[in-house]
């Protein structure tokens, strides 16, 4: 029996960069499938006590990162819940390997030219409101097409719906709980 054969797939994770829909796409998936969602960006604001753009701004990117990898550690206790990970959480491997021990992980994928159209009027994200955003997309989406190449799955948003979206990404987990019962 091969390693992928022991994975247990009880939750869904969703990765993949800023803008590709898991917060959207994550909800709705929950909504068919009857689990629970859970955004970790949500966690860490609740916890926090501040919103992100603060916490990168008081504290710094790598205490926003420590927390991201405490909360990968607690999602291995959970069952029947889709996981919305923040963007940037893949690109420290440890985070993607535990994802993986308990989740599908499928990844949202859009160019960078879709996504900066997505995210465009938004200004909750302090990686994105300094310099020149898209170039930061460009390059930010460079380094991490690597680690987002990791996922289980990989479903690119561009043409598609929301709605579609997420039924590719239902069908792809019930596929997989399946192939691993
Ligand atoms: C980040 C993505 C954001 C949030 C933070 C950093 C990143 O989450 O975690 O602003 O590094 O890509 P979303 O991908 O949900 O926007």
């Amino acid at each position: 029996m091969g390693v992928d054969a022991l994975r247990q797939i009880r939750n869904l994770a969703l990765i993949g960069f800023m803008g590709t829909g898991k917060s959207s796409v994550g909800r709705m998936a929950a909504d068919i499938l009857q689990f629970t969602f859970l955004d970790t960006d949500d966690v860490i604001v609740a916890r926090a006590g501040m919103s992100i753009n603060e916490i990168f701004k008081q504290h710094g990117e790598p205490s926003f990162r420590e927390l991201e990898g405490r909360i990968v550690e607690e999602l291995t206790r959970r069952t029947k819940t889709v996981i919305s990970a923040g963007g940037g959480l893949p690109v420290k491997t440890e985070n993607l390997t535990s994802l993986k021990t308990h989740a599908l992980v499928v990844c949202l994928w859009a160019s960078a030219e879709k996504i900066w159209e997505r995210v465009r009027n938004q200004s909750h994200r302090p990686l994105l409101n300094e310099g020149d955003p898209f170039e930061k997309i460009r390059s930010l989406l460079a380094v991490r097409g690597p680690y987002y190449r990791q996922a289980d799955v990989l479903i690119n948003t561009e043409m598609r719906s929301l709605r579609e979206v997420t039924a590719q990404v239902v069908h792809q987990f019930h596929m997989a709980q399946a192939a691993h019962r």
